[in-house]
């Protein structure tokens, strides 16, 4: 197995959210410390986005991790359920008894939640609702997050929502529809994917992390063609970087280079991801503003018999002469 060739305690590159691998880049912590925040007293509705793999599962991980002992936990993984069902998902949650053969109704479930927020209150406790991937919630659930955010004593919410979710749970809660929802949001985060230092440090972090020594595996080239093809996003960075140490390993390779980086990515992802685009390098770029650069000059000097090439040097003569005779 390759971990043994590159004296690896396990693979540095699952793509399972553990929250032991997290790699504290600076907006990964100001978002764990936006969710701190939101569940501060005065704290309501917390959002946290950011684009498929960023790492908000992984955030809330440690989030949860971090407040596991001192608050009372309610963590709903894939909402697809809509209104009582919703309710019915938090009470099993909370731990809070319904009866599943009877059907219960909206204002009851609410009502049940009220009284079980009311005793964790009065213990000194703290409730937290925790939603991912929350923009698969309907407009139902959403009011009825609502509803359960007006559970309050006369300075306290009795419970803190934190929701996670794609961008487009974003746009979602900017709709017409959702103001009062919106309003009540009090931290807000949204994830970016990884810059190209973030990228090297990430990678050394997690293959460090798996008992790796400080050798650098990946060259400063592979990690530049990595950034690129996975356009920063933790999870395709992973998925990349474990195909990598297969192939460098399946060559006898030690470290990994920007060829084994490129057929890595040609098995795993789409070759519109893989081939760069021609103007992604400066030099390409710098290139063919000469090529078309000389071009406009030889097209002009077609059409008029002269380019304005000649005529500034011209110009420049002309000026050169007159200065000559001015001076002395
Ligand atoms: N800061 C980080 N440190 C370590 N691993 C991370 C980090 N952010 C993301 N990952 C890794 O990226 C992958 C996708 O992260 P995940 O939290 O599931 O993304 P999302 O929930 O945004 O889709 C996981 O394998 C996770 O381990
Ligand atoms: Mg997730």
């Amino acid at each position: 197995m390759y971990t043994t060739f590159f004296s690896l305690d396990e693979n540095p590159f699952s793509i399972s959210p553990n929250p032991r691998y997290l790699y504290k880049s600076s907006q990964h912590m100001d978002a764990l410390a936006h969710l701190m925040h939101g569940i501060a007293p005065d704290g309501c509705i917390t959002l946290l986005t950011g684009d498929v793999g960023t790492g908000k599962t992984t955030i809330s991980r440690c989030f949860i991790e971090q407040v596991s002992e001192s608050a009372t936990l309610g963590i709903i993984i894939n909402p697809k359920a809509s209104g009582n069902e919703l309710l019915n998902l938090v009470c099993k949650e909370f731990g809070i008894s319904c009866s599943d053969d009877q059907p219960t109704s909206i204002p009851e479930l609410v009502n049940q939640i009220n009284n079980y927020l009311l005793d964790i209150y009065r213990g000194g406790g703290n409730a937290i609702l925790l939603i991912d991937e929350a923009q698969n919630l309907d407009m139902d659930s959403l009011e009825l997050l609502r509803l359960l955010t007006n559970l309050e004593t006369d300075t306290h919410k009795l419970l803190k929502i934190i929701l996670i979710g794609q961008p487009e749970l974003k746009n979602i809660l900017n709709r017409e529809g959702f103001r009062q929802i919106n309003q009540r949001i009090t931290s807000r985060f949204h994830l970016t994917p990884f810059s190209r230092e973030d990228v090297a440090r990430y990678i050394q972090h997690r293959l460090q992390t798996a008992g790796g020594d400080k050798t650098d595996r990946f060259s400063k080239a592979a990690v530049r063609e990595i950034h690129r093809i996975s356009s920063g996003i933790p999870r395709l960075i992973n998925l990349l970087c474990n195909h990598c140490l297969i192939g460098a390993y399946a060559h006898g390779v030690a470290r990994v280079n920007r060829t084994i980086v490129r057929r890595a990515a040609q098995e795993i992802f789409d070759e519109s991801m893989v081939t760069p685009s021609i103007f992604s390098r400066p030099s390409t770029i710098f290139l063919t503003l000469g090529l078309f650069g000389v071009m406009v000059v030889f097209i002009e000097y077609l059409l008029t018999g002269q380019s304005s090439l000649m005529r500034i040097k011209e110009q420049l003569v002309t000026l050169a002469s007159r200065f000559g005779a001015l001076s002395p």
